[in-house]
């Protein structure tokens, strides 16, 4: 089918993909359509090995590094386009840059491997709404036909870590479960953090998105009966409506996984707003408060 020029849904370890034929100007049109993504929002491509990406864009040292250290796995690499690179342009949204990514699941790698061809994928949700970490939630979001690869709950649970390495400084452009320590560890340098100048290079950073439709309010103190509770750790806020805990031991790693899937499972009636209690700001606790403000940011 991905040959074909069609699109299918498969799972990665961060969240599920929507797939479609990378060098395709038509299939890629075709995700930016069934997404209804702003085109601006450049895409990710999937490869199944370092020497498979490095067909389509340039590897520095600092690149080479990242990838023997981090892949196959979640983080995605923006590097410069090769000449040669057959990868549609259309896949960077005229940036002359692509974003590519080596990924861990078994049913990623197996589904690279015999496609043969490089796979444009953002996540498989409608623009602005929640990331999907299970075939059912792409289901939901798709509800009409999509094929879909059923590789059960994605383990890590967030959307991959983007890494800029086009200017002279890597600069993160979106958090992760790969952290900016592991990033500056392994590349002995000092990684940049996104700043105003760095969101308008990397147009997909906007501001409201992964949102429910409920609206989420941040860092709750207490909770009233009519919410209900996005719980984290050992003291649950009491006199919720419902109460799903993102990870009673405290454990952030276990909260990122649930998290996607959480936000789903609250978000409607009866209730009428989420209350999402505060996540320590460490370590993949930072790409769960990234995604949790940009769910509660206000909607265009
Ligand atoms: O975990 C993931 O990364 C998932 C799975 C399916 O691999 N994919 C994903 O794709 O989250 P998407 O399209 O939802 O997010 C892609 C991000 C956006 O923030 C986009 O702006 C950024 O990567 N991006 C892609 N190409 C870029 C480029 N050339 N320059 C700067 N940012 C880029
Ligand atoms: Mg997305």
């Amino acid at each position: 089918m991905l040959r074909e020029g069609k699109l299918v849904a498969f799972p990665t370890e961060t969240v599920y993909g929507l797939g479609a034929d990378a060098r395709s100007g038509e299939a890629v049109a075709d995700i930016f359509t069934r997404k209804g993504r702003p085109s601006f929002n450049p895409l990710i491509v999937h490869f199944p090995t370092q020497e498979a990406a490095a067909a389509e864009v340039a590897f520095d040292a600092r690149a080479y590094k990242l990838a023997q250290r981090f892949w196959p796995g979640p983080l995605t690499l923006v590097l410069p386009r090769k000449n040669q690179s057959t990868i549609s342009l259309l896949v960077s949204a005229g940036l002359n840059s692509i974003a590519v990514r080596v990924p861990a699941h078994s049913m990623a790698q197996a589904l690279l491997r015999e496609a043969c061809i490089p796979i444009a994928a953002p996540s498989a949700n409608r623009s602005g709404r929640i990331s999907p970490t299970t075939a059912a939630h792409v289901r939901s979001e798709f509800p009409d036909s999509l094929f879909i690869l059923d590789g059960g709950a994605c383990t890590v649970g967030l959307e991959s870590t983007v890494l800029a390495l086009t200017h002279a400084a890597p600069i993160l452009l979106r958090p992760g479960s790969i952290t900016h320590e592991e990033l500056e560890d392994a590349l002995q340098e000092a990684v940049l953090l996104p700043s105003d100048h760095v969101a308008i290079a990397s147009p997909g950073m906007l501001a409201s998105h992964y949102a429910p439709n409920l609206p989420l309010r941040l860092n709750a103190a207490t909770v009233s009966p009519d919410e209900a509770l996005l719980a984290f750790g050992l003291q649950p806020l009491c006199g919720a409506a419902h109460m799903l805990n993102l990870s009673e031991r405290a454990d952030l790693r276990e909260a990122a996984a649930h998290l996607f899937d959480y936000l789903r499972r609250l978000d409607g009636p009866p209730y009428k707003s989420i209350a999402a209690m505060p996540i320590p700001e460490h370590g993949i606790g930072i790409a769960i408060n990234d995604r949790l403000k940009r769910a509660a940011a206000p909607r265009e």
